[in-house]
């Protein structure tokens, strides 16, 4: 990688760093900029937290710049893990002293003495985040790197500074976060590193729930998941953090037939629709729209393989996972619950007529959002077979374009019927009861049906009319 001392020194011709030497210079400290934005400088990446390591006094030397800032910056102490951090502008700076350590086997404490900077460095997990520039005056920009990671930058490899087992024992995260970097930087995972992951794979079960689900969600985030999800399944991280992703893994054959392995197929549809959106949950429930094909996976002589409401138990198992693995509880959750339960209608009205009808329940049941389960069901078409893809594609273009005319006509998403409950019951003298749901959902479902329209004079009608076949009459004229 080539790069002159220029170019670093008009990375770093920030402010803040100008401080931050001065500061150092002033204490007689050696100081360096390391670990991720040094090595997003290299890989052109912008990056917003900066960390600076220096041999010893790390904390004194946070509250240095922070009074060089002036009065009104913001900086939090951790005395415990002798590190300080400072808020400016859009940067989070987070100082540390070089340090030595080894963490204890059973918990992420660690056990911290004073160090240099290359014991500070080994101790790092990857060799790419182990670079660092030296920004005192006299060594401004130098670039110290032991471990060769700017060969590995070049080379596109994730490989600790250490014997791997020691790294991973230091903190079991860091296998994941080997999978991580390597899923959003399309790196490659250096053999003997990927080994040591498959045998500390275990340790896993040491990590917070939160962490996991961190780096979890920049693999879903990452611009082809699928890299980040087989380099789990291969080391055996995923068994271990997500058993219902794994139980896809998978064909079975009967009589000749077989179905398709919906791990695989589950991949696919999350590379293809990372290709269409950043939307985190929108990705997630790509992830997880087949997760209950295996629980409800049957063989039936005469039709095959089934997976009979799977979208349904699908949707059920979304809690239970989101609770375990620390996701939200909220109405991100609903809405992954919703893209799984619906994932199979867009096709369905493909493969069926697409009738006025169909749509209009279909933008009912949707609502605003419509056009995420569409882009979910789009990207659900996996067929190696061009021509059935360019078939269901242009079926897609006429659910789309009469989605677009019966909302424009009818106004269904979001709707709410004209009359409501409250209403029948004064109508009719009625309390609350079995007849008025079933007025309610008559009105509802003939405003779906098309057989009248989403007016309140037509439904009023119409209720006295389904009302009286029931033998209820109005008490209260209408006026
Ligand atoms: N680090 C480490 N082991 C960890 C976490 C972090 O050695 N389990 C070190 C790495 O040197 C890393 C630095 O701490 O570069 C900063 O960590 P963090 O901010 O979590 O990650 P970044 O590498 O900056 O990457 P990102 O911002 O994408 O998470």
């Amino acid at each position: 990688m080539d790069v002159s001392s220029e170019e670093i020194k008009a990375y770093l011709s920030n402010d803040i760093f100008r401080l931050i030497s001065l500061a150092a210079d002033e204490m007689q400290l050696e100081c360096y900029v390391i670990g991720g934005y040094v090595r997003d400088f290299f890989l052109c990446r912008p990056s917003d937290d900066i960390d600076i390591v220096t041999v010893g006094k790390g904390i004194e030397l946070a509250e240095s710049v922070a009074r060089k800032l002036g009065k009104r910056t913001r900086i939090n102490v951790y005395k415990n893990f002798g590190t300080a951090q400072i808020k400016h502008k859009e940067y989070e700076i987070e100082f540390v002293g070089a340090r030595k350590e080894s963490y204890s086997r059973d918990s992420r404490k660690p056990v911290v003495e004073d160090g240099t900077l290359e014991d500070d460095q080994k101790r790092r997990d990857f060799t790419i985040n182990a670079l660092a520039f030296c920004l005192n005056a006299d060594r401004f920009g130098e670039l110290v790197d032991p471990f060769n990671g700017l060969q590995d930058l070049s080379d596109l490899l994730i490989r600790t500074p250490l014997d791997p087992d020691i790294t991973f024992s230091d903190d079991p995260l860091r296998m994941m976060r080997a999978v991580r970097f390597a899923s959003q930087l399309g790196f490659d995972i250096y053999a003997e590193t990927f080994d040591a992951i498959e045998r500390n794979a275990g340790r896993i079960e040491i990590i917070s729930k939160e962490r996991i689900a961190d780096e979890l969600n920049k693999i879903v985030l990452s611009p082809k998941p699928s890299v980040g999800f087989i380099l789990l399944e291969k080391t055996g991280l995923l068994d271990r953090i997500f058993p219902e992703l794994m139980a896809l893994k998978g064909a079975e054959t009967r009589d000749g037939i077989g179905h398709k392995d919906n791990f695989y197929h589950t991949l696919m549809v999350l590379d293809n629709i990372a290709r269409q959106t950043d939307d985190l949950w929108l990705r997630w429930a790509a992830l997880l729209h087949d997760i209950a094909k295996p629980q409800t996976k049957r063989w039936d002589p005469k039709l095959g393989w089934t997976f009979h409401n799977h979208n349904y138990v699908g949707e059920k198992m979304v809690p239970k996972i989101f609770r375990r693995m620390k996701l939200p509880q909220n109405e991100k959750m609903k809405f992954v619950q919703k893209m799984v339960s619906l994932h199979m209608r867009p096709m369905q009205l493909v493969e069926e007529e697409v009738t006025d009808s169909a749509v209009r329940r279909l933008l009912f049941d949707a609502g605003d959002d419509i056009d995420d389960l569409m882009t979910l069901c789009e990207a659900d078409i996996t067929s190696k077979n061009p021509v059935k893809v360019r078939r269901f594609l242009d079926n897609f273009k006429i659910v789309r374009r009469k989605l677009k005319e019966i909302e424009e006509k009818d106004r269904v998403r979001n709707f709410q019927p004209p009359i409501d409950g409250n209403e029948i019951m004064t109508v009719f003298g009625l309390g609350p009861g079995r007849e008025v749901g079933i007025l309610k959902s008559t009105i509802k479902e003939a405003i779906l049906d098309g057989i009248i329209p989403n007016e309140y004079d037509a439904a009023y009608s119409f209720m006295l009319e389904k009302a009286s076949e029931m033998g209820l009459y109005p008490t209260k004229k209408n006026d």
